[in-house]
């Protein structure tokens, strides 16, 4: 296995690999006729220190994995692990910890403090998780999202895609190890939606932060070092170092009639 030409400083493979895992999870919502099998048995592991986005049709379940891998919902069955910790295990009060400590989440629907400003929005977690702001790294975040004249503004002063980007510096502000972002680039512009999806990949390959978004847009999964798919609350593709016209023809095998299965 080992070549003898690994420089000793380099982290072993093992302890390196895994930042968070899903096993056999199923999350249902509601009950009897109207129940929702948003989850029907997922596996999957996410890598440490690599971008990974989730793809699937709407409805397919993303936003519920992510939920679920973050601590934010329970499941009904399964196991839901972040490092060594099993979060199934944990009381609310434990993941709401776990969760402040260690996870960043950029919601679908933003979830901004509407009476806080921009600039206040974006520092909100770090008293929380204990640890002194790093200025250097939040101004960067700053002019890397373009937010450097909207810091003094509320959420309904800001656009969409301003909103979004807020939500984005938010959930990196603390330098947390995971950060979950779900469609944080489905209201911005090709411009600042690639000045985003770079920023991520730099962050993950050069500053060793664990990423997991979900996207529609085959342009900004390709940004991604490993795209995942879901349908029907499944996983039903895989694919590494992605190009866009790869992840493009994957998703039309996946939406092809002949593969997917009646409910
Ligand atoms: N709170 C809820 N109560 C009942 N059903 C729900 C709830 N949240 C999600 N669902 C259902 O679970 C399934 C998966 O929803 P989810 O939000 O995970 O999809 P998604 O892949 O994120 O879709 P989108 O791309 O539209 O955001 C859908 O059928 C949805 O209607
Ligand atoms: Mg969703």
């Amino acid at each position: 296995m080992t070549t003898g030409f690994a420089p000793a400083a380099q982290p072993s493979p093992t302890r390196s690999a895994i930042a968070a895992q899903v096993r056999d999870v199923v999350k249902t919502y509601g009950r009897g006729d109207t129940a929702v099998r948003a989850l029907d048995g997922v596996n999957l592991e996410i890598a440490a220190e690599r971008f990974t986005a989730v793809m699937g049709p709407s409805g397919s379940g993303k936003s519920t994995l992510m939920h679920a891998l973050a601590g934010l919902d329970t499941i009904n069955a399964g196991q839901v692990l972040l490092g060594d910790t099993d979060l199934s295990g944990l009381g609310e009060r434990k993941r709401t910890l776990l969760r402040r400590d260690r996870i960043g989440f950029v919601f679908q629907s933003f979830n901004l403090v509407p009476t806080l400003t921009a600039a206040e929005n974006i520092v909100l977690p770090l008293p929380l998780a204990g640890r002194p702001p790093d200025r250097a790294w939040i101004d960067d975040l700053v002019a890397t999202l373009g937010l450097g004249d909207r810091l003094r503004h509320r959420p309904a002063e800001l656009s969409g895609g301003q909103q979004q980007r807020v939500a984005v510096a938010r959930a990196l502000a603390a330098r947390p190890q995971i950060v979950f972002a779900d469609e944080p680039t489905g209201n911005l512009d090709s411009r600042a939606g690639e000045a985003l999806l770079s920023f991520l990949r730099h962050a993950a390959h050069e500053l060793g932060q664990t990423i997991v978004m979900v996207t529609h847009d085959p342009n900004a999964a390709a940004f991604a070092d490993r795209v995942v798919f879901l349908a029907d609350g499944r996983v039903v593709g895989d694919l590494a170092e992605p190009t866009a016209a790869a992840i493009l023809s994957r998703m039309a095998s996946i939406d092809a009639p002949a593969t997917r299965k009646t409910r």
